[in-house]
C-alpha cells in the first residue's frame, strides 16, 4: 500500500478522484494512494462533509480489491483498518486511542479521525474498495460548530510529520489487510472489541427517538453492534443507533 501515490494539492474528495478515475477505466494498481493538500468537499459517513484544515491534517484514500471478502464480509475490511489506524494511532501518540464503532478514531471522548469506505460492487462480485481516510493531526483549531474533535497535536503538543504518520499507516493497514486475506477475522474481531470505545460500560443511547442504557457487549461479523439493556440482547445496524 503506498507504493504507488498521487499526491494532489487540491481536489473535491480523493474517495471521489478515485472513483472518477476508474471510471474512466484508468487501470490503477491495487494499494493506490491519493492523498489530498486540500480537500473542497470532502465527506464523511452518513452525508456529513470532512472538514480539514489545508496543509494540516491527513486526508487520502486507498484502493484495494479485496475480491477474497463475501459480500457480507464487507465490514471485517472495516475492522482491519480501524484497527491498524487505532494501533498507529496510539504508538505515535503513546497513550490509547479507541475505535468508536464502526470507525471512527477517539481519544478519550473526542474524534481524532474517521473512515469512508465506500464498496463497489456489480451483483455479487468486487469491483473494489476505497478506503478514504481522515485523521486530525497538526490542526488546533475547529469550527465552533463541531463538538467533540480533537487532533494529534492537540493532544500531544507538538507537530508530527504528515509523511511519515503516512507510511507507518501505509504499512500496518497492508499487514492487518493481508491478515484479513489469510482468513484471520475472528482474531480481528476480538482485537476490535479489545479496542471498542464503550465496550462493556454502561452509557446512554438513543433507537427511533426512544433513550436507554445499555452495555456494548458484541460487534457481529456483519458489523452489526450488539447493546445488552437488563438482560435482553439488541443488535442495530449502522443508522440505528445513537450514541448520548
Ligand atoms: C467520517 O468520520 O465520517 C469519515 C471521514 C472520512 C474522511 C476521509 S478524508 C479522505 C477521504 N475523502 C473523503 O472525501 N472522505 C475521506
Amino acid at each position: 500500500i503506498g507504493q504507488n501515490l498521487i499526491s494532489l494539492k487540491s481536489v473535491d474528495s480523493t474517495n471521489n478522484y478515485l472513483k472518477n478515475q476508474l471510471a474512466k477505466s484508468k487501470p490503477l494498481p491495487e494499494g493506490t494512494v491519493i492523498l489530498a493538500e486540500d480537500q473542497f468537499a470532502g465527506r464523511g459517513q452518513f452525508e456529513n462533509k470532512w472538514l480539514s484544515q489545508p496543509g494540516k491534517n491527513l486526508t487520502f484514500s486507498i484502493l484495494l480489491f479485496p475480491v477474497f471478502l463475501a459480500p457480507l464480509k464487507q465490514f471485517l475490511l472495516n475492522i482491519a483498518v480501524s484497527l491498524a489506524i487505532n494501533d498507529t494511532i496510539t504508538s505515535f501518540i503513546g497513550c490509547d486511542c479507541k475505535i468508536k464503532w464502526p470507525n471512527d478514531i477517539y481519544f478519550k471522548d473526542k474524534k481524532i479521525g474517521g473512515v469512508l469506505i465506500e464498496n463497489i460492487l456489480q451483483g455479487s462480485k468486487w469491483k473494489y474498495a476505497i478506503v478514504g481516510i481522515g485523521i486530525n493531526v497538526n490542526q488546533l483549531q475547529f469550527d465552533d460548530r463541531i463538538k467533540n474533535i480533537t487532533s494529534l497535536s492537540a493532544i500531544i503538543g507538538k507537530e508530527l510529520a504528515l509523511d511519515t504518520l503516512l507510511s507507518a499507516l501505509s504499512s500496518s493497514i497492508n499487514n492487518r489487510y493481508n491478515q484479513l486475506k489469510g482468513n484471520d477475522f475472528e482474531n480481528h474481531i476480538e482485537e476490535y472489541k479489545k479496542n471498542l470505545y464503550r465496550y462493556q460500560s454502561m452509557h446512554a443511547y438513543e433507537s427511533n427517538g426512544i433513550p436507554f442504557e445499555g452495555r456494548i457487549t458484541n460487534i457481529k461479523p456483519e458489523g452489526q453492534l450488539e447493546i445488552t439493556v437488563g438482560d435482553e440482547v439488541k443488535s442495530f445496524s449502522l443508522k440505528e443507533v445513537k450514541y448520548l
